[in-house]
């Protein structure tokens, strides 16, 4: 949890609050002090060559056991981690990661390592870092330069401390990492090979950036590839996400008006799941076919506006940009909570919130931000409007995250054989049919299930157009 200190303004609202901040202390980094009551120096340099910045290196112990706990729940990327132990498939490779840092994550920077790679890990948004797994990973010797609550300068000095490291290949989630290495810092980009994307938004960036001819590396859309987002995308954010709203609200969601905005994979997952605990969910979309799909899963459709107005908890999984706006904060209902699971936090207009309101909030609870309108309605942001289900609780099950990593080892692992740029254009591929099935094939052996296989016949007759009514 997040320190935070403030005093009481005249009505007895907190606000304005400080938040407590480390030094940003390391080799390559000026030494700053972000706020009058910032914490100690943690960075500690191992050697001429290794350093890190983490919150509190002493909570290392607890990370090893957070990212333990993950190893065991995450059978496929284990599996890869003996072969690339055996293999040592990127050996002499330097890695730039920009993803959350969670135990999940963890585990798939130890495999990297294990494959014989240099290992740079910068976090992916200024809330989603877990503390005690970044100390662990720079205690495991990886290059990690990541702590909760970073201010959107310390965010891209991260990133820059990563790229220093002058990667090979770069991983990315949400495009921060490849844009920066496009703008600020080009002239490192012919030392990539390639990269991988995680995520929907990351993928859409750098498809516009293929589209404009800019894109000066293959990536792979790792996001794309059916065991990732049929199951991390839809499950994986439909269950974390009311994790997060749960643990940071504790409200019921039986009986609850429950407004998902997007239908696509991520809020098919969080509609499925909202509806299971007995909230009763309404969908917003621009897309018609949705739109369809939405009310023939039973649910109602309506615009924002419209459920605004009815919606005890809004949810938005989109992709795009105020999506919750001025005209829906001025009908929203009294009480409602608002959360985002979307990769940005400009899905809700926050920006103009926070103007309207004139910075009039309370932190009530943890996570949770009282805002009272002008008109004394109160609404409650939840995670500031960043990615809920990571800053209010632990992102996604480590079992969604098995396959999902499991595509970014192998399509780093294939990148490096195929000779990335030498070889491929510089534009996004998918990851490659065989390897996502095969992540499936181990995935489903790993729960204990087993599938049918063609028979000689049956093969021959999905192949020929001869036999008919
Ligand atoms: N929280 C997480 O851990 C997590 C995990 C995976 C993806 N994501 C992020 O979630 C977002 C959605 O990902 P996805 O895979 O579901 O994408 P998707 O493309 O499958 O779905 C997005 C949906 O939102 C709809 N949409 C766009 N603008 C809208 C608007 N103004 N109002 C209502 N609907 C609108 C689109 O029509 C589409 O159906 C992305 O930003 C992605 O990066 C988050």
């Amino acid at each position: 949890m997040r320190p935070l200190f403030g005093c009481a303004d005249k009505r007895g609202l907190y606000k304005n609050r400080a938040v407590c901040r480390p030094y940003f202390f390391a080799e390559g980094f000026t030494q700053t002090l972000l706020s009058d009551i910032a914490i100690p120096v943690l960075v500690k340099i191992l050697d001429v060559t290794q350093d890190y910045a983490v919150k509190d290196l002493s909570l290392a112990k607890e990370g090893k056991n957070h990212i333990r706990w993950a190893e065991d729940h995450m059978p496929v990327l284990m599996e890869l981690r003996a072969e690339f132990e055996k293999n040592k498939p990127l050996l002499g490779k330097t890695l730039a990661c920009c993803l959350h840092v969670t135990k999940e994550t963890a585990v798939l920077m130890k495999t990297l390592k294990a494959g014989g790679a240099k290992v740079v890990l910068c976090g992916s948004n200024p809330l989603s870092t877990n503390d005690a797994v970044a100390a662990a990973l720079a205690d495991e010797g990886i290059y990690v330069y990541a702590w909760r609550g970073v201010n959107s300068e310390e965010y891209y000095r991260c990133v820059d401390r990563a790229l220093d490291h002058k990667p090979h290949l770069t991983m990315d989630d949400g495009g921060d990492l490849v844009t920066r290495l496009h703008t600020v810092r080009k002239e490192l980009i012919s030392g990539v090979i390639a990269g991988t994307e995680e995520t929907t938004t990351g993928v859409i960036r750098q498809r516009a950036m293929a589209d404009e001819g800019i894109l000066e590396y293959p990536v792979i859309a790792v996001n794309d590839a059916m065991t990732k987002h049929f199951f991390d995308n839809r499950y994986g954010t439909g269950q974390s996400t009311l994790d997060g709203i749960l643990r940071a609200t504790s409200v019921l969601l039986a009986g609850k008006n429950f407004v998902v905005a997007g239908y696509g994979w991520c809020g098919k997952g969080l509609a499925m799941r909202a509806k299971g605990m007995g909230a009763s969910v309404i969908v917003t979309e621009i897309d018609p076919v949705k739109g369809i799909e939405a009310v023939m899963d039973g649910f109602r459709v309506m615009p924002m506006k419209e459920a605004a107005r009815e919606a005890d908890i809004i949810v938005t999984v989109t992709g795009n940009k105020n999506v919750v706006d001025k005209e829906d904060f001025e009908v929203i209902k009294n009480g409602c909570v608002i959360a985002n699971s979307g990769h940005f936090d400009n899905e809700i207009d926050v920006k103009w919130l926070d103007e309207w309101t004139k910075g009039d909030y309370l932190d009530i609870r943890p996570e949770v931000r009282e805002y009272r309108l002008p008109d004394r309605r109160k609404i409650y942001l939840l995670a500031e409007g960043r990615l809920v289900n990571l800053a209010a609780a632990e992102g996604h099950p480590s079992e969604v995250m098995d396959m999902s990593f499991a595509n970014q080892a192998t399509s780093a692992r294939w990148l490096l054989a195929e000779g990335g740029a030498k070889n491929l254009e510089n534009k996004v591929y998918p990851v490659p049919e065989t390897l996502d099935r095969e992540i499936a094939r181990r995935k489903l052996l790993s729960l204990g299930a087993d599938i049918d296989v063609l028979t000689k016949e049956q093969k021959e007759y999905l192949g020929s157009w001869m036999e008919g009514t």
